[in-house]
């Protein structure tokens, strides 16, 4: 069994790269890890080349598609997915309906220097995911104060990290077994989606939409705010 490490962090001394590397030395017997270092080669997605991909973009493609299952590391750059993961998610979610996520169980981890570990990039890499037709293993480990939680051995850690990936490589086992089914489509024909499931304060009190993907559920679009409007307008004449 092979899983696929993919770091969002270009970095020479990342932390989520040295997480990866960590999260390498926790895999059971038999299954090994290889890092996909191309994300630095990637340009800019163009849709009017998503046809006749660059040779990077084939090459994340085939290593994606090839893999069991994927494990992605992230950091948070100003409460989001770095730019250059979320490029590379946007070419490898084309074509829409044979991209190489689709059904391929992933886990989506990662370290920031906050104290809030990046959860922000790492539900809203979910949300990618999930809209991509990936299966997202419910797990979550955003790793506070990477610096210091990174310095040593950190036996906690350690067992949360062989948690993850025991979870990650038990759902690739079963898909492998015939088992898990790639996640269904809505019934309207767009793609399984996202729905915020809580909300919670952080300490500087900005509200924070938490996500977590449900791969059976459907994407339901807020209300245009034309349409909200209108209602209003109705009522007030009523
Ligand atoms: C442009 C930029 C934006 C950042 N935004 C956040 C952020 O929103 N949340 C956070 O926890 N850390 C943020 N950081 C700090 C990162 O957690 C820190 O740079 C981390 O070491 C990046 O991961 P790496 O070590 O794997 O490269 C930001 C850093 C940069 C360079």
């Amino acid at each position: 069994m092979r899983v696929l490490g993919i770091a969002g962090s270009l970095r020479s001394g990342s932390h989520n790269r040295k997480l990866l590397r960590l999260a390498a030395s926790t895999l059971p017997h038999g299954v090994e890890l290889e890092t996909w270092e191309g994300l630095r080669d990637i340009p800019a997605f163009d849709e009017d080349d998503e046809d006749q991909a660059p040779l990077a973009v084939a090459g994340l493609r085939a290593a994606v598609a090839s893999a069991d299952a994927v494990l992605i590391v992230t950091p948070e750059y100003n409460g989001s997915i770095p730019g250059a993961l979320k490029n590379a998610l946007d070419w490898a979610s084309r074509p829409v309906a044979s991209n190489a996520f689709r059904g391929k169980p992933v886990a989506v981890i990662g370290a920031s220097l906050g104290s809030f570990g990046g959860v922000w990039a790492q539900d809203e890499t979910r949300k990618v995911l999930g809209l991509m037709g990936a299966r997202v293993i419910d797990v979550e480990l955003a790793v506070g104060r990477a610096q210091e939680r990174l310095a040593g051995p950190d036996e906690e850690l350690l067992g949360r990290l062989r948690e993850t990936v025991a979870q990650l490589v038990a759902e690739a086992q079963l898909q492998s077994r015939g088992g898990g089914r790639p996640p269904p489509r809505a019934p309207d024909g767009r793609p399984p989606g996202h729905v915020p499931s809580s909300r919670f304060v952080d300490g500087a009190g900005r509200a924070r939409m938490r996500g977590r993907v449900e791969p059976s559920a459907t994407v339901i679009p807020p209300a245009a705010p034309m349409a909200r409007r209108r209602r209003r307008g109705r009522r007030r004449r009523r």
